[in-house]
């Protein structure tokens, strides 16, 4: 998954828990980077407390109200307060003190809190490129929900099958998906799926909110020259049409084995049947970061003139 990210270069399969200088030089490495949360080792204390000390060390801001637990929590749930049309008064985070503990007492690193797309993060994510002459434009859609390595799988084997792809991904909606998958589908909403799909160094553009059936219009706007779906089921659209009828049509639809059996199903599943351990481990580790929180608003405190340390 994470070799598929268009911003990595190279991987490290078993890499060290703590980050050493030898490691950073073992792997030519200018320096290494976190997020601005807290990772501690097994005694306490800073995992990158080497690289830090030796100035090779960079941070940057974690992505606000993105984190596994609040994804944990609305596979638990089974809410729907996630999808992006959502009235905010039906917010299970206001309902619940399972999983959403509100605004009090929680970690801001593993506690839950909502994602706000906006036009900057998208840019960050883009490409920013449109097809050159030369490029085979080729169009995939679906949920993409949960971005995992059967899409990763399925959308490299797309990538293979052209000298110059250009792929277009169209996401469908939050109420489309979850006209077509049920329960509380998509546990992602639009905005998360359209960034993890970006990330993807096989993708090249995005379409948010794309048509349930692949129509003439899709087609020739966007000069589409393949369109390709893996061996998972086709459901119809609502009219119980084939939404692939336009392509099979023009004679330019294939259908890709990805290889691999994955579905978002497949892991909530997996991750129902695990509830118990995920909740513990989560209620560890967001303990472990309040307390580091509490020590840090603790030196800030005694930082400050007046107070009797300073
Ligand atoms: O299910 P979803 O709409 O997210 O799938 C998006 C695309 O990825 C579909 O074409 C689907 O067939 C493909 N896929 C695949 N292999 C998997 C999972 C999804 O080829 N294991």
């Amino acid at each position: 998954m994470v070799q598929a990210i268009k911003w990595v270069d190279e991987i490290v399969p078993g890499a060290p828990y703590v980050t050493t200088l030898e490691t950073l030089d073992k792997y030519n490495c200018d320096f290494c980077v976190h997020g601005n949360d807290i990772t501690l080792t097994v005694d306490g204390k800073d995992t990158y407390e080497e690289v830090k000390a030796a100035g090779r060390y960079r941070e940057c801001k974690r992505t606000q109200g993105v984190s596994t637990t609040d994804l944990v929590g609305r596979m638990l749930l089974m809410t729907k307060a996630h999808h992006s049309n959502i009235d905010e008064d039906l917010d299970y985070r206001k309902h619940t003190d399972n999983f959403g503990k509100g605004p009090k007492g929680h970690s801001p690193w593993t506690g839950v809190s909502q994602f706000l797309q906006t036009s900057q993060k998208i840019i960050q994510f883009a490409s920013g490129k449109e097809p050159q002459p030369g490029d085979t434009i080729i169009y995939v859609a679906g949920a993409f929900d949960l971005f995992h390595i059967g899409h990763v799988d399925f959308l490299e084997k797309v990538h293979q099958l052209a000298e110059r792809p250009y792929i277009i991904a169209g996401l469908h909606f939050d109420q489309e998906v979850n006209r077509y998958k049920g329960k509380n589908y998509p546990i992602m909403n639009i905005h998360e799926r359209t960034l993890s799909v970006l990330a993807c160094r096989y993708v090249s553009e995005v379409v948010i909110g794309a048509p349930y059936a692949v129509t003439a219009d899709l087609l020739d706007h966007f000069r589409v020259e393949l369109v390709c779906h893996g061996m998972t089921e086709v459901v119809p659209d609502k009219d119980g049409s084939d939404p692939y009828m336009e392509p099979k049509r023009r004679g330019i639809f294939q259908l890709v084995n990805s290889g691999s059996n994955l579905t978002t199903d497949l892991i909530v599943q997996r991750i129902i049947k695990n509830r118990l351990e995920f909740e513990a481990r989560n209620q560890k580790k967001e303990a472990k970061e309040l307390a580091v929180l509490e020590a840090m608003k603790k030196l800030e405190e005694e930082k400050q003139p007046g107070s009797p340390q300073s």
